[in-house]
């Protein structure tokens, strides 16, 4: 679908104009609301399907143009297979799929959110609007002339009937508080390099200032100062000056420690002086996935005012090779102390990180730190674009992101740590290298993160198969997912408030 999405909620007896959109199951029976509006159109349903073959299978629908005795112009049943508590368990995926029977010319949408046996509960319906929302997002900015055929109204209103419209408009506000954080997100991955600098990037998690999130952002002098040298490094052959980020969400009990998300914002990843092949290039517009998921995270929870305290830190520098830019062969000493052998400017994702998890690590004494980053191609190798790599020093953490994934469908898969990896990272003239090799490149990556984190209960997700070049689903029609929003919202909701 298309256009500005303006989402409501009304009873389930409005009366529809447009579009309207019902639920019926394989015995082609819908809900008592749905029967009265449809009229007598709902004791023809049967015959109607019966010629159509459809039987209120799960993910097909009947789709009637001008149908008689109401007011829509075109009548949408979806099938939701034999028993609704299968359909109920994903809801997300049900709105964003139902979403997906709607043709795209269509500017006024009705959605009755009834099962055969009653009114959909809040929670269900408003995550049904939350699966709506996400699949009616499009990154169009760019587009200034539609192709004939695919014109769409500026606008579209799609109204879900609901039994209980308060109950479900309060169900919905924390909803839409993680809607907002993954457009947010999905908006600066799919936003060009030339747009998105690290300057820019800054700016736009600036305005997270007015849900109440405290910016403090560091220039290069200030890094310097705190001998963010690792950081600093990959920055240094571009036009572009980097910059450090750091948010505060304070909606804990002030002597709590803080919990921190941690995302590497290259915002163009040429490689550097080890410069990749011309091929798909372009997608290192997307580098920068796990900073946009911080920055998505940390408005979701500002705005639902979740009750916790909460440190987003992101990393924004441009890869490039210049003059100027670091060399293979050289070395740099990382605000650990720690000094770090370049073998390859194109691993520079662990340099970012290797300054912000020991920032973060030292002056916030965290509960625990979370990082995200589109760090190894390795890892779309082993997990595919289904799952993101888990990495963790800590198996509680880590079962809970797992368990938050599986609730989401934002999936992660555990990999392995070891001192058997953490060897292959050691380097003749420094402290480390920052390439381990062809072999476990994912997981010589995320020893060399470890390397710095102390004690504190670490995880890092590589999000390079997920969070961008993404494939269409139900919920998700854009480039860039917004991936780990959801995922770390619910770790947070279950487990840290
Ligand atoms: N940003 C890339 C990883 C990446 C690849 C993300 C494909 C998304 C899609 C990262 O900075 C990188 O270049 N990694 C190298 C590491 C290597 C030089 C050790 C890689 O994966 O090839
Ligand atoms: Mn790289
Ligand atoms: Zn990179």
């Amino acid at each position: 679908m298309p256009g500005t999405l303006k989402l409501g909620f009304a009873p389930l007896t409005a009366s529809a104009k447009g579009v309207l959109v019902v639920f019926c199951d394989e015995s082609l029976t819908v809900g008592p609301r749905t029967r009265r509006v449809l009229g007598p159109l709902a004791d023809g349903l049967k015959r109607i399907a019966a010629a159509d073959h459809f039987t209120g299978k799960s993910g097909s629908a009947l789709d009637l143009v001008a149908p008689a005795g109401i007011h829509a112009s075109r009548l949408i049943v979806v099938g939701t297979g034999k028993d609704t508590k299968t359909a109920g368990k994903d809801m997300v995926k049900l709105g964003g799929a139902t979403l997906g029977r709607v043709p795209g010319r269509a500017s006024e949408v009705t959605i009755l959110a009834e099962w055969p046996d009653g009114a959909m509960k809040a929670d269900q319906a408003a995550d049904l609007a939350l699966g709506i929302t996400l699949r009616a997002y499009e990154f169009d900015r760019y587009k200034t002339r539609k192709k004939e055929g695919e014109e769409r109204p500026a606008s579209v209103a799609v109204t879900v009937g609901v039994g209980d419209v308060e109950r479900v408009r309060k169900s919905w506000r924390t909803r839409d508080a993680v809607a907002q954080g993954v457009v947010m997100a999905r908006d600066l991955v799919n936003e060009p390099a030339n747009v998105l600098y690290p300057e820019e990037f800054a700016r736009r998690a600036a305005t997270l200032k007015k849900a109440g999130v405290g910016i403090e952002i560091l220039d290069e002098p200030a890094m310097k100062k705190l001998g963010m040298n690792a950081l600093l490094g990959v920055g240094q052959g571009s036009a572009h000056d980097s910059r450090v980020v750091i948010m505060r969400w304070n909606g804990g009990r002030k002597a709590d420690a803080p919990i921190a998300f941690i995302g590497k914002g290259v915002c163009f990843d040429t490689g550097g002086i080890s410069i990749k092949p011309a091929a798909s290039m372009e997608d290192m517009k997307g580098d920068m996935a796990g900073a946009a998921c911080v920055v998505g995270l940390m408005h979701a929870l500002a705005t639902r005012k979740a009750k916790v305290n909460v440190v987003g830190a992101i990393g924004l520098v441009e890869n490039m090779p210049d003059g100027k830019a670091q060399r293979p062969g050289d070395i740099v000493t990382s605000m650990s102390g720690q000094t770090i052998e370049i073998i390859n400017t194109d691993a520079e994702g662990r340099l970012v990180l290797a300054d912000l998890l020991w920032h973060v690590g030292q002056k916030f004494k965290p509960k625990f730190m979370v990082d995200l980053a589109t760090l190894t191609g390795a890892i779309i190798v082993a997990l595919g674009v289904e799952h993101a790599g888990l990495f963790a020093n800590d198996d509680k953490l880590a079962e809970r992101l797992v368990k938050a994934g599986q609730e989401t469908g934002e999936k992660v898969w555990r990999m392995p740590l070891g001192p058997e990896y953490d060897k292959l990272i050691d380097s003749k003239f420094a402290d480390m290298k920052n390439t381990g090799g062809r072999h476990g490149g994912s997981i010589t990556a995320a020893q060399f993160l470890q390397r710095f984190v102390e004690k504190t209960p670490w995880a890092h997700l590589d999000i390079a198969g997920t969070g961008m070049s993404s494939p269409a689903t139900d919920i998700n029609r854009s480039w860039g997912s917004g991936f780990g929003v959801r995922l770390l919202d619910r770790l947070v909701a279950d487990y840290y408030e």
